[in-house]
């Protein structure tokens, strides 16, 4: 039984004070969700986020982080300093880290293993830009980027690790994959999982959709057989829009 997982990430948005009011004002309406529900704050808040989260169910993330324990390495945080705060998971690999970042797949990899190494668990993104997809090259890229990504990741590891299927077309955009677009792509994924390792562990990697997911269209996207979750970004701000996510 794969658990559901709703995270949000919030990009580069809210101060200490705005992410303290954001958890105390969804901590009573989460009580009652059977899915995971992570909040992936701006490194500046994720201590307060943590601690404002003490004792309920909700679990921190962060939006990156540098692959090594420590070092000349500025304006960088490693995941060390990740998992000193308490944080559980930190996304790698976003398609803004890819497009404006440049951060090549090899890069992403090293993340994913060192968030590994140290006790976090990596959301792993992948998707295809809207060139991609319209010249018919989805599964191809996708594949690239699953492949690349869990390079050298022991099978034991893997339940750890969380997929994220993110068109980049669909983020930010208001356009939303059609739910059983993004299913295909996904249980694409999962079959890729079961090629580079086996059924057993393919059946239980939670592989999550993102892009533009609402609480009008997340009963729909989650009904698919092969979705997992959400990686929510502009829905994810609200309290009140977060909890009917949550609750879908
Ligand atoms: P969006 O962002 O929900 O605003 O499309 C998703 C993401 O970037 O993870």
């Amino acid at each position: 039984m794969r658990i559901p997982i709703i995270a949000g990430n919030w990009k580069m948005f809210k101060t200490v004070d705005e992410t303290v009011q954001f958890i105390e004002a969804i901590k009573e309406g989460v009580a009652s969700t059977d899915v995971e529900v992570v909040i992936c704050a701006p490194y500046t808040a994720l201590d307060a986020a943590v601690k404002a989260a003490k004792g309920t169910t909700i679990q921190i993330g962060a939006q990156n982080m540098y692959p090594e324990d420590s070092g000349a390495f500025t304006g960088e945080i490693s995941p060390m300093m990740l998992k000193d705060l308490g944080v559980s998971y930190v996304i790698v690999g976003h398609s803004e880290r890819r497009q404006i970042f440049k951060e090549s797949d090899s890069l992403i990899n090293k993340k994913v293993l060192k968030a590994l190494t140290t006790g976090l668990k990596p959301i792993l993104c992948v998707g295809e830009t809207l060139e991609e997809r319209e010249s018919g090259t989805t599964k191809d890229v996708v594949k690239v980027q699953t492949v690349a990504g869990l390079k050298d990741v022991g099978k034991d590891q893997l339940t750890q690790v969380v997929i994220a299927y993110e068109p980049v077309w669909a983020i930010g955009t208001g356009k939303t994959a059609s739910s059983a677009d993004a299913n295909e792509v996904i249980a694409y994924i999962r079959e890729l999982v079961s090629e580079l390792y086996d059924d057993e562990i393919s059946e239980e990697i939670r592989i999550q959709y993102g892009g533009s997911v609402k609480p009008d269209n997340v009963e729909e996207i989650m009904a698919e057989s092969d979705i997992d979750g959400a990686l929510v970004g502009g829905a994810s701000l609200k309290p009140e829009s977060y909890l009917e996510l949550v609750n879908f």
